[in-house]
C-alpha cells in the first residue's frame, strides 16, 4: 500500500482525549451557557465535506453553532484557493473579524483549508493578521481538538501547515449540513498537475479510502433515510490506486449500486483521460446512478488542451460524449471551461465555442483564468488584456445560455423526478430541486415536501431549469 497512511479511531485516542480537555475547559469557561461556534467553508463540495468534519468535533468538544459571526466565540473559515477571486473574498472577510475580536478578546478565530497549505498565505496572515489564533492545512483538520486545546491553554498562536502526504484519517464524527443529500469523500488529492491548478499543491498526492469504509457509510446514510448520496474525489474515475484490494471506481459504483435503499447517487469531479466506456455502461445499467455525467473538458482546442497538460484531445472527448449519449439517451452533461487560459487567441476560444455546440451541455461552470502561484501556468505568457477576457467569456455565457434553453425545451412532457431541496423563485409559491440529471426543476407545492423525491411533469423551458406539475 504504497503512500497511503490510515488513521483511524485508535490511533485518533490523542484528539478524543484532547476533545474531552476543550469540554472541560469550556464547560469551566461558560459555565451559565452552551459557547458557540460560526463555521463558513467555501469553494467547492470536497472543502463543505471537510466542514462537515470540523463542525463534528465541535459539536463533541461542547460548542453550539450560530449563523451570525458577531455571536460566536469560536469563528473558522474553511477557505478555498482554487481562484484568485476566492482568496481575496477570503483575506476581506478575515479584515472583518477584527472589530469582533475587540468586543471579544476570548473569540477564537482559526483560519484551515486549501489557502493555508500554501506558505506564503499563511506567512501573509501571520504579518498581517496577527489576531488570527488557529492556521492549519487541509492535511491537520484532525488535528484541531489539539490546536484548540493548546489555544484555550493560553498559546497565543497555533499553526499546524505541513504537508502530510498520504493521509487517509477515518472516523472522525461528522456533522452533516443536510438530513437528506450527504456528501462522501471516496478518494482524496489529485497527481493530474493540469497547469493553471492549485489543488495538487493543496490537497496533496492521490488516495483511496477503502472501498468497505466507504460502503458502511453509504450503509449508515441510507438507513438514516438520506435520498441523495454524493462521491466525491477530485479526481473520482482514477479511484483506487494504491488499494491493497484491487477496485477501480466502475466496481466501487456497482457494489454502492448494491446497496439497498431508496436513495440516488451521483459523483464528481471525472476527469476525461480516466473515465472509460465500462463507467459509463455501468451507470446505464444501474439502478441508483443518477444520469448525469459531469465531464470537465475545460477548452476546445487541443492546442491549450495540450498546454494545460489535460492529457486528451477533443476527438477523445467528443468520442467519450458519444458513446455516453448512445448507451444513457436520457444523460445529462455537464462541463468546466476556463476562458483566458495564457496564450489563449481568439481562434482558440471559438474551438471551445464549437465544441460546447457540438455536445450540447446541459448546463456549464464557466471561470475566468486566474493565475496561482506555483503553478507551471504561472510562468507562461499571458498577453490577453483582462477586458478581452471579459468579451470572450460573456460570449460563452450567451452561448450557452441559448443551448441550455433548447434543451430544456425537449424536457417538455416529460417526467422527472425531483429531490425537493428549498423553495423555488420568490412569490411564485413554488418548491424546487434537481432532477437525477441535476436539471433545476421548479413546481407549485409547499415546504412538506421538501426532502422528498417527486415525480413531476415538465410543462415550461428557461435557460435555468424547467417548470412542471407534480404528478400524484
Ligand atoms: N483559474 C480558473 N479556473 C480554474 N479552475 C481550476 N483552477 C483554475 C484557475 N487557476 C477551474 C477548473 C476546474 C474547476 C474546479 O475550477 O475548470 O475544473
Ligand atoms: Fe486541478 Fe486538474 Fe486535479 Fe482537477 S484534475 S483538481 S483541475 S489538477
Amino acid at each position: 500500500m504504497s503512500g497511503r497512511i490510515e488513521l483511524n479511531r485508535k490511533d485518533l485516542a490523542e484528539q478524543e482525549k484532547c476533545m474531552e480537555a476543550v469540554r472541560k475547559i469550556l464547560l469551566d469557561r461558560y459555565p451559565n451557557r452552551q459557547p458557540l461556534a460560526f463555521v463558513h467553508s467555501y469553494g467547492c463540495q470536497q472543502n463543505v465535506s471537510d466542514g462537515e468534519k470540523l463542525c463534528g468535533m465541535l459539536a463533541e468538544m461542547g460548542y453550539g453553532f450560530t449563523n451570525q459571526e458577531s455571536q460566536a466565540d469560536c469563528i473558522l473559515f474553511n477557505t478555498c484557493a482554487v481562484r484568485e477571486n476566492a482568496e481575496f473574498r477570503i483575506f476581506g472577510n478575515v479584515g472583518n473579524l477584527k472589530r469582533y475580536k475587540r468586543v471579544n478578546p476570548n473569540l477564537i478565530i482559526g483560519l484551515c483549508g486549501c489557502m493555508m497549505q500554501q506558505e506564503h498565505v499563511a506567512k501573509k496572515i501571520r504579518e498581517s493578521y496577527p489576531y488570527v489564533d488557529l492556521i492549519f492545512g487541509t492535511h491537520a483538520s484532525h488535528l484541531f481538538p489539539f490546536m484548540l486545546k493548546k489555544r484555550l491553554e493560553g498559546q497565543k498562536h497555533v499553526e499546524e501547515i505541513e504537508n502530510h502526504n498520504g493521509l487517509i484519517v477515518e472516523d472522525l464524527p461528522v456533522l452533516r449540513d443536510g438530513a437528506f443529500k450527504a456528501w462522501l469523500p471516496v478518494m482524496y488529492g489529485c497527481d493530474n498537475f493540469c497547469t493553471y491548478c492549485i489543488v495538487p499543491y493543496v490537497r496533496g498526492r492521490e488516495r483511496s479510502r477503502r472501498p468497505e469504509k466507504i460502503l458502511e457509510e453509504v450503509e449508515q446514510l441510507a438507513k438514516k433515510g438520506y435520498k441523495e448520496i454524493m462521491l466525491l474525489g477530485q479526481n473520482v474515475n482514477s479511484y483506487g490506486k494504491g488499494l491493497e484490494e484491487p477496485v477501480d471506481f466502475t466496481e466501487l459504483l456497482r457494489r454502492i449500486d448494491d446497496v439497498e435503499g431508496d436513495f440516488r447517487v451521483r459523483f464528481m469531479t471525472s476527469h476525461p483521460k480516466d473515465c472509460t466506456r465500462e463507467m459509463i455502461d455501468t451507470i446505464a445499467q444501474s439502478q441508483k446512478l443518477c444520469h448525469h455525467i459531469h465531464l470537465p473538458v475545460q477548452s476546445g482546442s487541443n492546442r491549450i488542451l495540450r498546454q494545460m497538460n489535460r492529457c486528451y484531445d477533443t476527438k477523445q472527448y467528443l468520442d467519450l460524449i458519444a458513446y455516453a449519449k448512445e448507451k444513457i439517451p436520457d444523460v445529462t452533461l455537464s462541463s468546466d471551461i476556463i476562458v483566458g487560459f495564457p496564450g489563449e487567441t481568439y481562434e482558440d476560444f471559438c474551438r471551445t465555442l464549437d465544441l460546447i455546440r457540438q455536445v450540447e451541455y446541459d448546463f456549464l461552470f464557466t471561470f475566468i483564468y486566474s493565475k496561482r502561484v506555483g503553478t507551471k501556468a504561472a510562468q507562461m505568457e499571458d498577453p490577453v488584456p483582462a477586458q478581452e477576457k471579459s468579451k470572450w467569456f460573456r460570449a460563452l455565457l450567451e452561448e450557452q445560455s441559448t443551448i441550455g434553453q433548447k434543451r430544456n425545451e425537449k424536457r417538455i412532457g416529460t417526467v422527472l423526478q425531483v429531490l425537493v431541496d428549498g423553495s423555488g423563485k420568490e412569490g411564485t409559491g413554488r418548491v424546487g430541486g434537481k432532477s437525477g440529471g441535476n436539471i433545476t426543476v421548479e413546481f407549485l407545492g409547499d415546504a412538506s415536501l421538501i426532502g422528498q423525491l417527486v415525480n413531476v411533469k415538465i410543462t415550461q423551458a428557461h435557460n435555468w431549469g424547467v417548470i412542471g406539475e407534480k404528478l400524484e
